[in-house]
């Protein structure tokens, strides 16, 4: 057998997971550069518990100080911004006691996602919830109290109908949002005219425009070429976009489309197609702007619920402009209005 040289401890400095050894006396003796990087130059020589800080951490390490091979546990540190980690503890026999190799591995992004799947299933729940309870608040009056009474029965089926159908539009977006995820790494392939979309989109939405006396003007330039897409989902970008338009924008004023070439698709060489979507209404201030794109985030909940969103739309346009290697941007001034512009790279010739 040949024999090998040791290996130097350094080598542990090409991990990207910090490690720590421990000596019995729960002194960190040897640190890799990733801990280092983490807890500082200073943390060799001292105690454990300057690195670990958290009991669930200590209680792990202790374990393996004792011979025994705890379950990792959860560690979150403060490091400027938070960062989780699982935790693991390994005893190493060290003439008649035990040392511990401390490993930590970033837990960060797995534990973000799972906290976003929580809020998601809340909100979801939260958002069926209050159309339902109002529906069986009307049944139990519809049977007792309005029993005989035409008129309230009128009214209250109304309500019910309209509260059905927000639970229905709710569910719709819901299964388009999903959709649009499991679709999001497939590129689309189909040869879309934006012109001719646009053009469908804004006669299908008209009505309601001008129902609050609203027009609605698509200007564009010749020539226009056509887009890499998927049609359904460019469809439902721009009815999104149109719809929030009219519902956002004020009574009586206008809403204007631009369709025109760009140069370059930011963040990409390639050339593009640029619709913008402008209002005159309510606007959004900048603290919301960054955050519009969210699931379930409105700037006015009430407001939202009352011209019947669901607050899924603009999320449901930034994934489908996501698969198509595409750009959103907004521009707005709260009280003046808001300008959102879609480009979307074009077909390559
Ligand atoms: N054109 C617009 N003008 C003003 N606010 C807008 C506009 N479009 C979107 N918003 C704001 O962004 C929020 C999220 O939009 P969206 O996801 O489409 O949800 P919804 O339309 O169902 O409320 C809206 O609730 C609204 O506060
Ligand atoms: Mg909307």
């Amino acid at each position: 057998m040949t024999e090998h040289p040791p290996i130097p401890w350094s080598i542990f400095d090409n991990l990207p997971d910090p490690v720590l050894v421990l000596d019995r006396d729960r002194t960190i003796i040897s640190a890799n550069r990733a801990a280092l990087d983490l807890f500082g130059r200073s943390v060799e020589g001292n105690d454990m518990a300057l690195a670990l800080r958290q009991p669930s951490a200590i209680t792990v390490a202790e374990a393996a100080l004792n011979g025994k091979h705890p379950k990792p546990a959860e560690l979150s540190l403060y490091t400027g911004a938070n960062q989780t980690f699982e935790i693991c503890a390994t005893p190493v026999p060290d003439a008649g006691a035990f040392r511990a190799v401390i490993t930590l591995h970033d837990t960060t992004r797995e534990k973000q996602a799972e906290d976003m799947r929580a809020d998601f299933v809340a909100n979801v729940s939260h958002e069926l919830r209050s159309p339902l309870a109002s529906l069986i608040g009307f049944v139990e009056t519809l049977r007792g109290p309005a029993k005989d009474d035409r008129e309230a029965q009128e009214k209250f089926l109304g309500i019910m109908h309209s509260e059905a159908e927000r639970m229905a539009r709710l569910i719709d977006d819901l299964l388009s949002l999903s959709k649009v995820e499991v679709d999001e790494h497939i590129q689309p392939r189909d040869q879309v005219s934006l012109s001719s979309l646009l053009r469908q989109v804004v006669d299908a939405m008209g009505v309601r425009a001008n129902e609050k006396g609203m027009t609605v003007s698509l200007n564009m330039s010749a020539n226009l070429p056509d887009v890499v897409g998927d049609e359904d989902q460019l469809t439902q970008v721009f009815q999104n976009l149109i719809d929030n338009a009219v519902k956002y924008g004020r009574p009586k004023s206008d809403i204007n489309i631009e369709i025109s070439v760009v140069d370059r698709v930011s963040g990409t060489a390639a050339p593009g197609v640029s619709v913008s979507i402008k209002d005159q209404g309510d606007g959004i201030s900048e603290e919301h702007l960054s955050r519009l794109t969210e699931r379930f985030y409105r700037v006015d909940k009430a407001r939202s619920r009352e011209l019947g969103g669901t607050g899924l739309g603009l999320a449901i346009v930034k994934h489908i402009i996501g698969r198509h290697r595409g750009w959103l941007e907004v521009d707005s001034e709260e009280n003046i209005g808001s300008t959102f512009t879609v480009t979307l790279p074009v077909l390559e010739a």
